[in-house]
Parts: C-alpha cells; structure tokens; sequence
C-alpha cells in the first residue's frame, strides 16, 4: 500500500530534515520502498543522504517545472536502501516561478508524481537502487549476505583472501567475488570455505 507522509512546520531548527531522512533510512530498513522527496531548497536532507547538491543536474526544482521527469532525477542513497528526489538551492527560482502560476501551481508536485503509475514508480526506484547494487531482491540479498558473513568471520580470524585462498583451494578472485556478492558460491565452495574458517557450514546462513 502507498503511503505519502509529509514532515512541515513553520518554525526552523525544529527537525524536520533530521526525521525525514530517518525515518525515510528507517522504513527503508523495514523492506519498505521508500522515495525521500526534498523540498527544502537548503537542500539538507539531500546533503543528509551524502548528494553534492552543487553538482545536481535535476531535482525537485526541474520536476516541478515540468523540466524533468521524476524517474530520471531520482537517487539511489548509498548504503541506506531508499531513494531521494534530491534538491538544492535552484528550487527558490521554481517557488517564484510558481508564484507567479495563477491556477494549478498547489497541484504541481501531485501532477508531477501523478502520471507516475505506482508500478512504475516502484520500477524506477528498484532500478535506481540495482544500479547501486542496492537491490533488495531475495536472491541478491541472500548472496550479499553470506558475502558479508564470510569477509566479517575472514578479518575476525585476520586472514587475507590470499590466505583463505591457500586454505580452501579456491581462487583469490572467486573468494573475492563472493565477499562481494558478485558470484554465488557452490554448496561445495560454501563448505570448504566454512571449513577453512573453523566454523559449522549453517553459520554461514545465520543472517539469511
Ligand atoms: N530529536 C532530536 N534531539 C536533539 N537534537 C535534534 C533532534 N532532532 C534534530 N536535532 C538537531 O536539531 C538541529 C535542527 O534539526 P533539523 O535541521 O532537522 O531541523 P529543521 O526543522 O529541518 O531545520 P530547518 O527549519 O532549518 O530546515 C540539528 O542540529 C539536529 O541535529
Ligand atoms: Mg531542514
């Protein structure tokens, strides 16, 4: 089900930024996919979610003016699994634009969201998060986490790859792969690796 919750208050310093983008990092961290839009032309919240706002080619302030469409200004954050509709100072030129706007401008940010359907919203951050290799498919996260299980045990015991590598047989590259993700291991592999690392072949599962 989507929802649209908007954080505002009139009063400065009250933290509105520093809720948005947690609870945006909060619900990201629940499986929920999560669209952060910044509409604050400080652009805290964006600079918050680690974007140089300085270098942003579009953001709110073009989507509002129609100038671009939503999906192709949307930013995976790194790390946190939701995605900004980032912005910086450029937005206080789309507020007066839209000042001057006699009819329609209360309902700029609802059209510009609006010829989104949700499925394609929903697309469009999957594959801004894919790209980062942000996604949260289940396979994809049950690669990633046994990657991560096995670098946190590998520098727990302060082995290099080099040294793992000589212990189980297999490569440099493919245990590498592995930590990172980028390779599903085999059962086999699985097992020599736990081996090496002195621990049960279902420990490696733990997190999954
Ligand atoms: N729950 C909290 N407890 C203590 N300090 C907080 C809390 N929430 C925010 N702050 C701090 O208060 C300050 C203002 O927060 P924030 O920038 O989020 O406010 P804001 O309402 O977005 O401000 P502005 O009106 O300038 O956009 C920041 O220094 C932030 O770290
Ligand atoms: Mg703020």
């Amino acid at each position: 089900m989507k929802r649209v919750m908007a954080i505002a208050n009139q009063k400065g310093g009250v933290g509105k930024t520093t809720t948005a983008v947690n609870l945006a990092a909060s619900l990201a961290a629940t499986r929920r996919r999560t669209l952060l839009i910044d509409l604050d032309p400080q652009g805290n919240a964006t600079m918050g979610c680690g974007i140089d706002k300085a270098q942003l080619q579009r953001g709110t302030c073009e989507v509002l003016l129609g100038e671009a469409d939503i999906q192709s200004a949307l930013v995976p954050v790194e790390g946190a699994g939701f995605t900004i509709l980032p912005t910086n100072q450029d937005l206080v030129a789309a507020e007066v634009r839209l000042l001057t706007m006699t009819v329609g401008r209360e309902t700029k940010l609802q059209n510009a969201l609006k010829p989104v359907r949700e499925d394609e919203l929903v697309g469009a951050v999957n594959r801004a998060l894919a790209a980062k290799g942000l996604s949260l498919l289940p396979e994809e996260e049950l690669h990633r986490n046994i990657g991560t299980a096995i670098r946190d045990l590998r520098k727990k015991r302060a082995l290099t790859l080099k040294q793992l590598a000589k212990r189980t047989g297999l490569s440099v590259s493919l245990l590498s792969q592995i930590e990172r993700a980028e390779s599903s291991a085999s059962v086999t592999s699985l097992y020599k690796i736990a081996h090496a690392l002195k621990i049960r072949l279902p420990e490696l599962f733990a997190r999954v």
